[in-house]
């Protein structure tokens, strides 16, 4: 790849486009940047504080303090930070200062994977592919429950997919970059695929794309 490549990743909480965005940065040898955690670092930092999550210039300060070379997943991977980051994510100044950080990181070569609510749309709207992953919310909730008791923990089916439900609501119903999918993005529904199946399918989608502009 001899100039910047962009790939957008969106979709709703859960469906597996973190796990994807890896994979595909790794095979492609592109740089990565998970963009949801730029809005949790800013959840994490007004919560810390002990400041409402609605209160803007506080969280405005917070995203021009995001430094992208240092998110720490293991603190902001938290489920309560999450929660939180979709609701200062509907602050349009923060997502505008965050948003420039983003861009930039995509610009550096060789290019990059970003993955989010609004790459496709927002972001990066040139990116040379953009992919939506998406599941049914029943499946995204199982696996998150899957995921917690492999970690020893236990939860309720129930309250997560009803944290699923309303966390979705909020991120495709608010009015500054609602999560859609781009109207050239490429749909891939991991309700029935296991991870590894996305991936091929995302990788073939990415090879025909390069081999299109080899041949251009
Ligand atoms: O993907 P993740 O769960 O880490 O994102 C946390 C929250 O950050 C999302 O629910 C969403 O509200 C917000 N977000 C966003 N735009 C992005 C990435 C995340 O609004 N590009």
């Amino acid at each position: 790849m001899t100039h910047t490549f962009t790939i957008a990743i969106d979709g709703p909480a859960g469906a597996g486009k973190g796990t994807l965005a890896r994979r595909l940065a790794d095979h492609y040898r592109l740089n990565l940047l998970d963009t949801g955690l730029t809005y949790r670092a800013v959840a994490h930092k007004l919560l810390g504080l002990g400041l409402p999550l609605d209160n803007v210039s506080a969280a405005e300060t917070a995203a021009r303090q995001v430094d992208l070379s240092n998110l720490d997943r293991t603190v902001l991977s938290a489920h309560a930070v999450g929660e939180a980051a979709s609701k200062v994510a509907v602050i349009p100044t923060v997502r505008r200062i965050l948003v420039e950080k983003q861009r930039a990181f995509a610009k550096a070569p060789p290019g990059a994977v970003l993955d989010g609510r609004d790459i496709g749309t927002v972001v990066c709207p040139d990116a040379d592919i953009k992919l939506y992953v998406t599941a049914s919310a029943e499946v995204r909730a199982k696996r998150r429950l899957a995921e917690i008791e492999s970690m020893g923990g236990s939860a309720d089916l129930a309250t997560i997919l009803a944290d699923i439900e309303r966390r979705d609501e909020r991120d495709m119903g608010r009015a500054d970059s609602p999560l859609k999918p781009a109207a050239d993005a490429h749909l891939l529904d991991t309700s029935e695929m296991a991870i590894e199946a996305a991936f091929l399918a995302a990788m073939a989608i990415v090879d025909e794309a390069l081999a299109k502009r080899n041949r251009a």
